[in-house]
């Protein structure tokens, strides 16, 4: 069964065919994130006109690149958000009517719930999988999220953010430390060399499994503008000062989704969204978690940010558990 997936929740255009919810069979993604980066953030009005120009050409290349006739489709998996309506309106428009001319059938799915979709994923589809019932973390630019998911459609939802999100987080920060947008990758990058023992910013526990990421952002800001009050702020403190908010955060993720595991008994943790591509977090989560016997799975980088692989494998298993949607299915904005 061939999917072809499209994602446009943001300011990725994105395309893909995805075989069996396996083996991705193509894989385009085209990016205005260049078009943002002078304003610090994605400019929604940008964003979903870049959507309307690159979408055709994407999904052509998609289709193409799979070597898949548009016939030979058997489904239409498509994000129906949460994400930015201008932008979400493109895909979901683009693939209805792709859809209605090919009497292809067609299914919304959840754009954060596709992200956990990620580390089933693989070129040639030989990977081996999560097994149900685990727990599935999402750490993206607009969620943090814990799961529990006993099956692609049955699952409770066990914390989220309160406030920020983790990678909003990270794009805040860089901007405090003039790094440029999106900050994540950056902020990793400057961490590097720098002490996480420098500066402590203990992210608030509170006792549960919701995160809150805005009191290390202000903490942040605050020390910046203690330093900047004596003088300027040196290389050396921007990377103390990246590093140690990146622990930070990373202890407070890792912390609360083995807790999470714990509590529920899983073995598996899997675990999606733009922030799991940072290497620190990976490698901490990876450590704590094999000490108390939970296997991790992440993808590999290129999944974990927004790509429509993960939406058309996630729309191939909600399909063979039977959901189906028909034309008039409206974008959801929560
Ligand atoms: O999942 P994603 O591509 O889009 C959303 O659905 O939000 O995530 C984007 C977020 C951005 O906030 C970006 O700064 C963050 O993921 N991110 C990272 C890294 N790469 C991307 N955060 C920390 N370290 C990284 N290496
Ligand atoms: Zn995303």
């Amino acid at each position: 069964m061939y999917v072809l997936g499209i994602e446009t929740s943001c300011d990725e255009t994105a395309a893909s065919v995805v075989y069996k919810g396996r083996k991705i069979c193509s894989h385009i993604i085209a990016s205005s994130i260049k078009l943002h980066a002078k304003y610090g953030g994605v400019i929604p009005e940008i964003a979903s006109r870049a959507q309307l120009e690159y979408i055709n050409f994407v999904v052509d290349r998609a289709i193409k690149k799979s070597g898949v006739k548009i016939g030979d489709l058997d489904l239409i998996a498509v994000t129906k958000g949460p994400g930015l309506i201008g932008s979400l309106l493109v895909g979901i428009s683009f693939a209805k009517a792709l859809s209605f001319a090919n009497k292809i059938p067609i299914i919304g799915v959840d754009h954060v719930q596709s992200h956990i979709y990620a580390p089933f994923l693989s070129s040639n589809g030989h990977k081996q999988s999560p097994k149900f019932p685990f727990v599935g973390l999402i750490v993206s630019g607009g969620h943090t999220s814990l799961y529990y998911f006993k099956n692609f459609d049955k699952f409770e939802v066990l914390g989220e953010t309160l406030d920020d999100a983790a990678g909003e987080a990270f794009d805040k920060v860089a901007k405090l430390l003039r790094l440029g947008y999106p900050g994540g990758p950056l902020v990793e990058k400057i961490a590097q060399g720098g002490n996480h023992k420098a500066y402590n910013f203990g992210c608030s526990n509170n006792g549960n499994l919701n995160f809150s990421f805005s009191g290390v952002k202000t903490a942040v800001l605050y020390k910046i503008r203690d330093i900047e009050r004596i003088g300027m702020l040196s290389r050396k403190q921007a990377s103390d000062l990246a590093a140690s908010f990146q622990q930070s955060v990373v202890a407070s993720l890792v912390d609360k989704a083995i807790t999470a595991a714990l509590r529920k008994k899983a073995k598996d943790l899997v675990v999606g969204g733009g922030v799991a591509a940072n290497k620190y977090f990976r490698a901490q989560l990876r450590k704590q978690a094999e000490n108390k016997g939970i296997k991790v799975f992440i993808a590999e980088n290129r999944l974990c940010t927004d790509n429509a692989s993960m939406v058309a494998g996630l729309g191939y298993q909600l399909y063979r558990l039977g959901k189906r949607d028909n034309l008039n299915f409206k974008p959801i904005l929560y």
